[in-house]
């Protein structure tokens, strides 16, 4: 098993990557067990295919647990549902002493994460993500939040897990392109962080079927713990880790939720952002081929018309969100990421040519 230590003093956590790690979890967690009480907070159709097992191996162990189940998608990040899952806490009998498994994916991690750091004040946690992103992304770091009407995240907390258990034997029952797609994270931790994982990245997607899953995610999870480690709050360095998505989320946003995959999207602003970093005089013309060879091995939506009034409107909502100020990833060379507020919008409408 490989186990990456998230560093942060007395909230240190560590994160364990290894195929087959989910029927090994009453031994992982029985430093953790002191017959306190146990909820798994995920969705039926992944209880079905992980939980009820989960929860039975626990049970079969001594662990007293029960489970809530919150609705599939976007829907389950709401105060209504956050609120659900409180009171059925209270009805479950949980006290400041119960612990959370937050069995999921981003969306579960987040409402999960949410009310263990809201529940009697904060009670302790685990992520068992059940995806690619939340594996190398969501489930590390503590974001934590739900949805209002007047924008998503803006209520919820940083509020670290004490441990992410890793099974990337999971995603072997996921829909395949669900997983490929995934692979636009991980590609952008080679390209911000280090750029022989990103050789090893580009060589191992020559071939889609023998791409080597717990190495890279537990590489991925390595990169992404350092840079939290480093800067937990977002106050500068963290911010790297949106490379590719400020152009990322306005695709997403223009062609609504459920008509591009969060990691295609992404891997289709990190094409825009490698141009934009040419064109700022700080990526070669050669490295910059290199990642957009790197990202077209992924089998990415065509997009046709895409152009700077389509995207400008949601770009500018996310500059909103930085006092007025853009601050756009862009690369220094491969496996090397900073911020710049110099991106203007005339750069950002040439890129979007990469995308068609
Ligand atoms: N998903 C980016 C971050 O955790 O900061």
């Amino acid at each position: 098993m490989k186990s990456i230590q998230v560093e942060l003093g007395a909230r240190s956590y560590p994160i364990h990557v290894k195929s087959g790690l989910l029927h090994n979890i009453p031994k992982i967690l029985s430093d953790y067990n002191h017959g306190q009480k146990w909820m798994i907070i995920s969705q039926y159709n992944l209880m079905e295919l992980f939980g009820f097992d989960l929860l039975n191996q626990l049970k079969e162990n001594g662990y007293q647990i029960d489970f809530i189940t919150l609705p599939v998608g976007e829907s389950a990040k709401s105060m209504n549902e956050f609120s659900r899952v409180i009171s059925q806490m209270v009805e479950f009998n949980c006290d400041r002493s119960a612990s959370i498994l937050a069995l999921g994916g981003g969306v579960v991690g987040d409402v999960a994460g949410f009310v263990a750091a809201s529940f009697m004040r904060g009670i302790d946690y685990f992520q068992i993500p059940t995806t690619l992103l939340a594996m190398v992304d969501s489930a590390i770091g503590g974001k934590t939040g739900i949805n209002i009407a007047e924008g998503k995240n803006l209520v919820g907390a940083i509020y670290q897990p004490k441990g992410v258990l890793v099974d990337p034997e999971i995603l072997a029952s996921l829909p395949k392109e669900e997983v490929t797609a995934g692979l636009g994270e991980v590609i952008k931790y080679g390209a911000i962080w280090d750029y022989h994982f990103l050789n090893d990245i580009a060589g191992w997607m020559k071939n889609l079927d023998t791409f080597p899953y717990e190495d890279a995610i537990a590489k991925s999870c390595e990169i992404k713990s350092e840079v939290v480690s480093k800067d937990e709050r977002e106050g500068g360095l963290r911010r790297i880790l949106n490379f590719g998505h400020t152009i990322g989320h306005a695709l997403e946003s223009h062609l609504g939720y459920g008509r591009i995959r969060h990691g295609e999207a992404v891997a289709l602003g990190m094409k825009c952002a490698g141009y934009i970093s040419h064109k700022l005089g700080l990526l070669k013309k050669d490295e910059q081929s290199n990642l957009v060879e790197t990202i077209n091995r992924l089998p990415l939506p065509k997009l046709r018309h895409i152009n700077g009034n389509h995207l400008m409107p949601f770009i500018k909502t996310d500059k909103k969100s930085e006092k007025g100020t853009l601050n756009f990833v862009v690369l220094e060379g491969l496996g090397n990421a900073t911020t710049t507020t110099e991106v203007t919008e005339d750069l950002i409408r040439e890129s979007l040519k990469v995308l068609n």
